[in-house]
């Protein structure tokens, strides 16, 4: 995996797919956030793959409107249209014995899916404004920053495409849930526009490092690379400060959605114990929101309750709620505090 950094268990479980799926012909089908490698993923099949010595050509199916795409991928002939002046060879023909790497799939209408599925079914497929067809022999990676089930589900994307399409899909996670690589990316990016720019920053402050694992990286690698880019060009010695961090990554943004416990924002951390504490209401048949809702009180008041001492007067301040709802909730729930304080 050259010049694919992090080391956490999710990325390794993320090369160990890579280096299973590569040396077969199947589709395979790239999903995370923006920024998050999938480009770089997709690299790294091909080149683990038997195809290895063909071409890899990349389109980005968000950059182009429909028509242009479709002659960009299939190709057309002279006078298909009034600007094709001459033949034009299409992408997956460019391919040919390589890797057709399709980005943001996502974006490509329901016509150019139909087509895209006949090349994926019949290993073939029609330049424009020809009647004849060209036998294809390209593997197809797809890669989409959007949540392609909930696209099918919508009706935004052919549920039949999305199966062939989905023969492996690998799950790039994003960087805020792997807070552990930043250190060893950090010194990667460093070496990188160090010899780049002729400089040498190689002191790294831990200031810098835990207000980078604190933040929530939105753009993921993409973003951190610009930063540390930035850092080496305003750096004035070999120190990477937290001084040379943007605010809302030496601050934090105050946000809620950007609050991060261990490098974790809040609301992902929520967003994964309700759906835990769904998944066990199901299984206990019981009334969901009861049952979420009482365990995730219970377990704040308890907390808040123990750092206060156990005084309830002092714990429904910090709560923000009235004495009194507290002291029935104690009651509900079974706890234990002092009754008055004074
Ligand atoms: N794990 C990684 N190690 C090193 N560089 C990375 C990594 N992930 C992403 N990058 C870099 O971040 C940028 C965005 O990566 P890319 O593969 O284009 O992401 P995506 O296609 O998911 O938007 C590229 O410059 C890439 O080299
Ligand atoms: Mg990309």
């Amino acid at each position: 995996m050259d010049g694919i950094i992090g080391s956490s268990p999710a990325m390794q479980s993320v090369y160990a797919i890579t280096r299973r799926v590569a040396p077969s012909n199947a589709s395979v089908l790239l999903l995370g956030e923006t920024g998050t490698g999938k480009e770089l993923i997709a690299g790294a099949i091909h080149a683990l793959s038997s195809r290895a010595s063909g071409p890899f050509v990349k389109v980005n199916c968000g950059a182009l409107s429909e028509s242009l795409l479709e002659s960009e991928l299939f190709g057309h002939v002279r006078g298909a249209f009034t600007s094709a002046v001459a033949n034009r060879t299409g992408r997956f023909e460019a391919a040919h014995s390589g890797t057709i790497f399709l980005d943001e799939i996502n974006s490509t209408s329901q016509i150019l899916q139909v087509k895209l599925l006949r090349v994926l079914q019949e290993r073939e497929l029609e330049r424009v404004g020809d009647g004849g067809t060209i036998a294809v022999d390209t593997r197809v990676i797809a890669a989409s920053n959007r949540d392609l089930t909930k696209e099918v589900q919508e009706e935004r994307f052919r549920e039949d495409l999305y199966w062939r399409l989905n023969v492996v899909p690998i799950q790039l996670p994003p960087l805020r849930k792997r807070p552990e690589d930043i250190p060893e990316l950090i010194v990667h990016f460093l070496n990188v526009y160090s010899a780049a720019n002729n400089r040498d920053v190689v002191h790294v402050h831990e200031e810098t490092i835990e207000a980078m694992q604190r933040y929530h990286w939105p753009g993921n690698v993409r973003e951190l690379q610009n930063y540390v880019e930035r850092a080496v060009v305003m750096a004035e010695g070999d120190e990477f400060t937290p001084e040379l961090l943007p605010d809302d990554v030496r601050y934090g943004a105050p946000s809620s959605s950007t609050v991060s416990v261990r490098g974790v924002d809040l609301e992902t951390l929520v967003r994964e114990v309700v759906e835990q504490g769904v998944r066990a209401a199901e299984n206990e048949k019981a009334d969901i929101h009861s049952f979420v809702v009482n365990r995730v009180e219970k377990e704040l008041i308890a907390q808040v309750l123990a750092n206060c001492n156990h005084v309830q007067t002092k714990t429904a301040a910090k709560l923000g709620i009235n004495r009194n709802t507290l002291h029935k909730k104690l009651k509900d729930y079974d706890l234990e505090a002092t009754e008055s304080d004074e």
